[in-house]
């Protein structure tokens, strides 16, 4: 009896794979997944781990690290050559966090600068422990950035890493699902110190995804404990009062973070933020305008289907009156590419949208896409992989998709010139600054 089931369900899996349009390219066999990793500590006890960099204002960056004593010193030392410290800062904050019976370390967010742009620095957490460093994003053009969501720890994150690390960008940013930790506060450890190699020398830009809720009823219902003391953001920077949502600017883009589990509708805080930030946003300035969000407005994969509709309903006329150039979100385990869209219907003043949710996480891919393919979708598979954008100048930016399964990250399975609207003559951001620019020329 067992037999006759597993050769039906053999049977079955068969028959599913051998549909068409699960993959958008046939002669590609999609890799099988990967277990997961656990990153135990490497080092003594009193030194600093899991560092991790972030983006605060234009000229300075946040140094966060984890400690296991309460009584280690929130210092950064750092300067321009190796083990040479001639500058240091005590300024910023520390916290930690319990969760049930889990007694997080101490959490060290000290920022530092003035720094240079484009710049090379080498640091030290805590007045011991190893040597850092890390590059600051250039101010002005080109600059390029690394995207990945939904990136996990399996042996698939730590591939999605080395492709990301073997080629150099300047800025990561992650469109939610970070650790999957899902409560296993350990595994916030074990993330921190997976992703160390790459986020203490790059900046890691994040926004959040349903992996770091954590809500418990009554003990902890706002959730989001462990994301919001590890992974703080620049978010009063951008006059936002929540670490869920705010934005930055860097060498003239304007990133803007949303959050698909804080509220979104028109009387909500995070709508009238972000009215209130696109309104600020001066294209002279910040030719580009992206945005993050975990759960995907467009998507034609069976996974997660509709659940962006909510978000998309009450925030995307918003979106295409600023004329966002491209939209970026995670959730679905796949890649996708759509055309420039608003309302469902491809408009060549609306955004670009793209998922990206293929880092590495444990629960696998999401395999089946809706069929037929509707037009408005131009490219979608179901592979792990990232994204980079080099953005060239105020007009031309780069898009491209790197699969893992090839032998280096030099392979663009999908690549798209990108033309900015700040450049464009018949979508005009509908923006006052921007008019008066137009006006002066
Ligand atoms: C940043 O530095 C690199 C190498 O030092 C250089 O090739 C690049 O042009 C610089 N970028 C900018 C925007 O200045
Ligand atoms: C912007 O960069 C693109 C791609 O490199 C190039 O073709 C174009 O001429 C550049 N435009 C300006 C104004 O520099
Ligand atoms: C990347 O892989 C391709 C094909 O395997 C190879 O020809 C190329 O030299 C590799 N490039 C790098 C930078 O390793
Ligand atoms: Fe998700």
């Amino acid at each position: 009896m067992a037999k006759k089931y597993s050769s039906l369900l053999l049977f079955l899996l068969l028959l599913l794979d051998s549909l068409p349009n699960f993959n958008a390219s046939p002669e590609y066999s999609r890799p099988p997944p990967r277990p997961a990793i656990f990153a135990g500590p490497t080092r003594s006890k009193s030194e600093p781990e899991q560092v991790h960099i972030s983006l605060v204002g234009k000229d300075h960056m946040r140094v966060t690290w984890i400690t296991s004593h309460k009584h280690e010193t929130s210092i950064v030392e750092y300067g321009t050559s190796p083990g040479n410290y001639d500058k240091s800062s005590m300024t910023g904050e520390r916290m930690s966090y319990r969760y049930f019976f889990y007694n997080s370390g101490e959490i060290h967010h000290i920022t530092i600068g003035s720094l240079g742009p484009n710049k090379t620095y080498y640091y030290r957490c805590g007045g011991n422990g190893p040597e850092f460093s890390f590059k600051t994003p250039p101010s002005t053009f080109p600059i390029e950035f690394a995207i990945v969501g939904d990136l996990g720890q399996t042996e698939w994150t730590a591939s999605t890493l080395e492709h990301i690390g073997s080629k150099d960008y300047d800025v990561l940013l992650l469109p939610g699902d970070l650790s999957y930790a899902d409560t296993q506060q350990p595994l916030w450890d074990s993330f921190g110190r997976l992703v160390e190699p790459y986020a203490s020398k790059r900046p890691w830009m994040v926004t959040h995804g349903n992996h770091e809720i954590e809500t418990f009823p009554i003990i902890y219902r706002h959730g989001f404990r462990a994301y919001n003391s590890r992974w703080l953001m620049p978010y009063q920077q951008s006059g936002s009062t929540s670490n869920l949502y705010y934005s930055f600017d860097v060498a003239g883009c304007h990133v803007i973070m949303l959050g698909s589990y804080v509220d979104f509708d028109a009387q909500s805080d995070q709508y009238t933020w972000l009215q209130g930030d696109l309104a600020k946003v001066d294209r002279g300035v910040t030719p580009w305008i992206f945005v993050l969000v975990h759960v995907p407005w467009y998507n034609t994969n069976l996974a997660h289907k509709g659940e962006g509709e909510s978000m998309r309903k009450s925030m995307e006329e918003l979106l295409y009156n600023a004329r966002v150039d491209v939209v970026f979100a995670g959730h679905v385990h796949a890649y996708e590419r759509f055309t420039r869209v608003y309302d469902n219907k491809a408009d060549q003043c609306g955004p670009i949208y793209m998922t990206i949710g293929d880092g590495g996480n444990r629960e696998g891919l999401a395999m089946i896409f809706e069929n037929p393919s509707p037009s408005i979708s131009m490219f979608r598979e179901a592979s792990f992989g990232h994204g980079r954008l080099k953005v060239y100048n105020e007009t031309h930016a780069h898009w491209s998709w790197h699969r893992n399964n090839e032998a280096n990250n030099t392979f663009m399975a999908d690549e798209l010139w990108l033309k900015s609207f700040a450049s464009s003559k018949s979508c005009l951001p509908h923006h006052e600054k921007f008019q008066e620019m137009k006006d002066e020329l």
